[in-house]
């Protein structure tokens, strides 16, 4: 049986680390980081992202500033709302929820977005200095995993890291990351999208699989080689009348199969999603400390 990898628990560490930070800047009058989020429309699961992360800057002790606009609110509206944010010196950290309503482009709001105040590291220039491998802020997900990877000392070093998936926010990134020099890194890496031929042959060669297709159980146990570190990405809700709430989480992963098999795996609920908000928080730290760009 593999050992689990406790996003949970681990998001919770961090995110205590973080408020023993905030208390010590307190303590020397220093500034209280601030996040502003901007959320646009009423699409649910933002909704409920969006207060988890407002909720978690609370537990920290962050100031935070939920920005609600309407669905139809115009590009250049929100283009503004973004400026003005960008030139708010009491606030640290812009996040805008994605998706946004498709009268507005994702691209033209996100170049807005100031590169010292992109906690999400979603920016041109913040997602350029991860690839070159310069201090940035590093997006939530992937430097969730990272995060992971090191605190259960899970040694990459000339390992062969498959990333199945290949999404801006996290399969890219990730495959970027897993091969820079440097730790967790020195990965030789795989990336595979619904185009690759002998996925399922590809995947099994892993020593690291992470799975971010969004595709729920795609990958079954004759995927995975046995001992495998298996990271996985999904989240999928089906229906399950035997609990209250009348659904379960499921992941990409048929978690019990391959959890016979991998030597490690993170579960869902309870593996990485939790840590994306404790990357969110540590990014908003780095911005108020000035580390990124001093
Ligand atoms: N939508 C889904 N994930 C994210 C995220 O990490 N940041 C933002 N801004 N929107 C998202």
């Amino acid at each position: 049986m593999a050992i689990l990898i406790d996003g949970k628990k681990t998001s919770e560490q961090i995110k205590s680390e973080i408020a023993s930070r905030v208390a010590e800047i307190k303590a020397s009058g220093g500034k209280i980081p601030h996040l502003a989020a901007v959320l646009v429309g009423e699409d649910g699961a933002s909704q409920t992202y969006v207060g988890a992360k407002v909720k978690a800057c609370e537990q920290v002790g962050f100031q935070s500033t939920l920005v609600r606009l309407d669905a139809d609110i115009t590009e250049d509206a929100l283009l503004h709302e973004v400026q003005r944010i960008n030139d708010d010196a009491d606030i640290d950290g812009l996040i805008v929820q994605l998706p946004l309503p498709k009268h507005i482009s994702v691209e033209k709001v996100t170049a807005k977005i100031k590169p010292e105040k992109d906690v999400d590291g979603f920016t041109p220039a913040n997602v350029g200095r991860m690839a070159l491998n310069w201090p940035t802020y590093v997006s939530a997900t992937p430097y969730g995993i990272l995060e992971l990877l090191k605190r259960y000392e899970i040694e990459t070093s000339g390992k062969h890291c498959v990333v199945i998936g290949r999404s801006h926010i996290v399969g890219s990134p990730m495959s970027i990351l897993m091969a820079r020099n440097d730790y967790p890194g020195n990965c030789t890496v795989t990336i595979t999208h619904s185009r690759t031929k002998d996925l399922a042959e590809i995947a099994k060669s892993a020593d690291i699989l992470i799975v971010a297709l969004g595709r729920p159980e795609f990958v079954t146990a004759e995927m995975v080689k046995e001992g495998a570190v298996v990271i996985d990405v999904g989240i999928h809700r089906v229906a399950d009348e035997s609990k209250k709430s009348g659904f379960r989480l499921i992941g990409d992963v048929k978690f019990d199969e391959v959890a016979s098999k991998a030597s490690a795996i993170t579960p869902v609920p309870g593996g990485v999603g939790p840590m994306t908000i404790a990357s969110l928080l540590y990014n908003t730290l780095l911005a108020a400390e000035r580390k990124i760009y001093p």
